[in-house]
């Protein structure tokens, strides 16, 4: 389809969202596909589509920002954030402030309360939790889950912070109280500072590679010297020196 370059200026110019910071071959198969599905031929006529249409146009930022996510995502990481890495947090100071970078529905801001409850008391926790996607803010503010995304959640966690409403599972409002949500855009908006913990995961891939660096670079500036960034499984930095972080274990770096 002709006229990509054009469609990401108005889409820039209606949202702030800067299409040619993300990878662009993924990034157009998907809108490709979704304008194939709504029965428009061009980038145009897709366009003016979202534009006067509230729900399509919240079906386009949907459908863009990939909102997947789970409870205790890759398993080993969260054991690995519990057994080493908040007690090394813990050592230089009495509490910790931490913020997940794209939490998406939830599942993560809320699994790193419950990771937390295990040294700190939930009046004790506050943690910053943003993402670009208002849709997926307030589905986390809302707090219900699938059975499927709650599947690794300890089963004590499970019992103590989750009510099956129907097919569905409601975490506490013990557990949302210690959340922050926030809209914020990665790619324009400033970085929050003073973090200990800052955990972005599953969303850097879809980035350029110099749109990430300049990420992390800017990950680093928000940590407090010694701070401890936790990256997704498929999104380890290769040269870590050059953002001030050093490697702690895979997945974990630490602002030097
Ligand atoms: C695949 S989810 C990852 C969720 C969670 N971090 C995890 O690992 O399970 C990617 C999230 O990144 C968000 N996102 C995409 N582009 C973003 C941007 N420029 N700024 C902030 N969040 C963004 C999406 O809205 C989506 O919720």
């Amino acid at each position: 389809m002709q006229g990509y370059e054009g469609f990401k200026q108005k889409v820039y110019r209606k949202t702030g969202i800067d299409l040619s910071l993300y990878k662009e071959r993924q990034m157009k198969r998907r809108i490709d596909s979704l304008i194939r599905r709504c029965g428009k031929a061009s980038y145009d006529e897709y366009f003016a589509l979202i534009d006067k249409d509230h729900d399509k146009f919240d079906e386009f930022i949907n459908y863009l920002t990939i909102n997947v996510s789970e409870f205790y995502r890759n398993g080993s990481q969260w054991e690995m954030l519990k057994n080493e890495l908040i007690p090394y947090l813990m050592e230089r100071n009495s509490s910790i402030k931490v913020w997940s970078a794209a939490c998406s529905t939830g599942e993560e801001p809320y699994t790193l309360v419950m990771t937390l409850s295990n040294f700190y008391p939930l009046s004790k926790i506050k943690v910053l939790a943003a993402d670009i996607d208002m849709g997926a803010i307030n589905k986390a503010k809302v707090g219900m889950y699938t059975e499927k995304s709650i599947q690794n959640v300890p089963p004590e966690f499970k019992r103590k912070y989750f009510t099956q409403v129907g097919q569905s599972y409601k975490i506490s409002d013990d557990i949302k109280r210690c959340v922050d949500f926030k809209q914020m855009n990665l790619l324009s908006d400033p970085y929050p500072k003073g973090f200990d913990l800052i955990i972005c995961r599953n969303v850097m891939i879809y980035f350029t590679d110099e749109a990430k660096d300049e990420m992390y670079q800017k990950f680093s500036d928000s940590l407090v010297e010694g701070g401890v960034l936790f990256v997704g499984s498929t999104e380890q930095i290769i040269v870590p020196k050059k953002f001030n972080f050093e490697s702690m274990r895979t997945f974990f770096y630490k602002k030097i």
